[in-house]
């Protein structure tokens, strides 16, 4: 039993319309307002474009909503940008950065990563930052390094512990292929103990495995003692998967 509160996080990415966010937004409303989640935190992180319709359908249930992505910079004369603050006006609490979608097809860096990660923190938004190897990175057994690399990072940002660190191997994402529950746990126990070096909270910092979260290997993940949660993306597609991941979530930790 851990003190820190189990995040599970759906990650909607580019994907549904009007009618069909409206209805899984209905469907995890009222499977939530129906069940006793209480002791587990669960985020929805649709796009933009969605943010108000799910804090209009997730108003006073137990669900939390956030953005998928932030600008880095305050405000200004940023063409096609979402700050900070207009994610706080529509409610959000969380917002992900980083994820390996926007480093590798976006070219987000670091430093980059770093800044959108500080913009939210000052506008009261608990960031997801999102840490991860690649397929041949790991096999070169880099992953150590890589995952060193972007913690340091972000170290100085999170100093306060109101952030959350997603551990994202890139080759698990959307592959159908989670990391072993063994595989994941060693890449967390590394990130927490690289926190700690870094003079964070690490203890307080809740470190997130995401990759092909499903409802039948959200468990076994659950039950490491770093494993915090996950960021899901497919399954929170679903309403039944990812209340079966809330649910699982609720089990592991209590
Ligand atoms: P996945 O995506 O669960 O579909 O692998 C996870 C993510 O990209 O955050």
């Amino acid at each position: 039993m851990k003190e820190r509160t189990p995040l599970v996080a759906g990650n909607w990415k580019m994907l549904g319309d009007a009618a069909s966010n409206t209805a899984l937004l209905d469907r995890m409303r009222s499977a939530f307002d129906g069940g006793n989640f209480a002791r587990i935190q669960a985020l929805i992180c649709p796009p933009f474009p969605y943010l108000a319709l799910a804090a209009d359908r997730l108003r006073s249930s137990p669900v939390v909503w956030g953005a998928q992505d932030v600008s880095d910079q305050a405000e200004g004369a940023f063409t096609g940008e979402v700050s900070a603050n207009m994610l706080r006006d529509l409610g959000c609490t969380h917002a992900i950065v980083g994820h390996s979608e926007r480093r590798g097809m976006h070219g987000e860096t670091d430093t980059v990563v770093a800044s959108k990660a500080h913009r939210l923190i000052a506008a009261g938004i608990c960031p997801i930052i999102c840490v991860g190897e690649s397929l041949a990175q790991r096999q070169s057994h880099l992953t150590e390094a890589v995952l060193a690399h972007q913690i340091d990072a972000v170290v100085g940002v999170v100093k306060g512990g109101a952030a959350v660190i997603a551990y994202e191997p890139i080759w698990a994402i959307g592959s159908g292929r989670a990391a072993t529950p063994e595989m994941a746990q060693a890449a967390h126990a590394f990130i927490r103990a690289r926190l700690q070096a870094g003079g964070a909270p690490a203890d307080q910092i809740r470190v997130i495995y995401g990759g092909s979260v499903g409802a039948a290997s959200a468990s076994a993940l659950f039950v490491q003692p770093d494993i915090d949660g996950a960021l899901v993306g497919g399954a929170s597609r679903n309403a039944d998967d990812f209340v079966a991941i809330c649910e699982s979530a609720t089990q592991a930790k209590f």
